[in-house]
């Protein structure tokens, strides 16, 4: 029903554990939910979902090598979350086919969550919504608003703000005034503050899992209901 796609105009925001963790929250409420790995070189979700892959992923699919199915994993102990890996990319991918496979997922689960996805080669207009991952510095801040603005070019029909790895205390000459700034600059609806979490970050680098009664989990939680179309409060700490 829903492609939400994660994105950032800068690396190592945090989009593979926005996309892991939202992806979990939404099979924990009972979404039928698909996370995909779209981009071959930067493999990271089977280590933070603790996932062991398919043969096959998606540009197999694409390629014709094997079908959707066969690249689709459930991941243990997620409640029902399937995994699709990246798979090998020989050739660069079709936009069209990759349409089509999106479009044919769509059928089969409430969300189908993409993460790594090369905005050069990616159907932009199959994407309900673009979770645009920011951590609060002023160089994303930056890189931030103009992908925005290319991305509302190429036919964005949504984009929603995650800020990421917001410290205790944001020091002002970091960057980032407050979050209006990030905000105004973007021109995307703020739907999730998510705070620097040590934590968080050893789990996901050793395929643990969270504390589900951490406020991590709960700010992932209220990200999963706002996507469903539920009222919930920004938890921030
Ligand atoms: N809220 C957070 N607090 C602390 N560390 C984080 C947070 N979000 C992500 N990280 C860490 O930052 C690094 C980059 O995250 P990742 O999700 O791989 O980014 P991207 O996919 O944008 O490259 C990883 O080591 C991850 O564990
Ligand atoms: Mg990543």
């Amino acid at each position: 029903m829903n492609c939400i796609v994660t994105v950032s105009g800068k690396g190592g925001t945090g989009k593979s554990c926005v996309a892991a963790y939202t992806a979990a929250a939404l099979a924990k409420e009972g979404r039928k939910t698909l996370i995909v790995e779209m981009g071959a070189d930067s493999r990271s979700l089977d280590l933070i979902l603790g996932a062991s892959g398919a043969p096959f992923g998606i540009h197999d699919a694409l390629a014709g090598r094997c079908t959707l199915f066969d690249a689709t994993v459930k991941v243990e102990g997620a409640y029902g979350l399937e995994y699709m890996g990246a798979g090998d990319i020989t050739e660069p991918p079709d936009t069209a086919r990759m349409a089509e496979a999106i479009r044919t997922l769509k059928l089969d689960y409430d969300f189908v969550i993409v993460d790594g996805a090369d905005l050069a080669s990616f159907p932009v207009s199959c994407a309900n919504i673009f979770l645009m991952v920011v951590t609060p510095d002023t160089l994303c801040m930056r890189a931030s608003s103009d992908l925005a603005r290319r991305l509302r070019g190429a036919g964005a029909r949504e984009i929603r703000l995650v800020i990421n790895s917001v410290p205790a205390r944001i020091i002002p000459i970091e960057g980032a005034e407050d979050f209006d700034d990030l905000i105004d600059r973007t021109g995307a609806q703020l739907i999730a503050v998510i705070p620097q979490s040590p934590r968080l970050r050893y789990c996901a680098n050793n395929s643990k899992e969270l504390d589900p009664e951490s406020l991590t989990v709960k700010v992932f939680d209220n990200l999963a209901g706002r996507l469903m179309g539920q009222r919930r409060h920004l938890l921030i700490r």
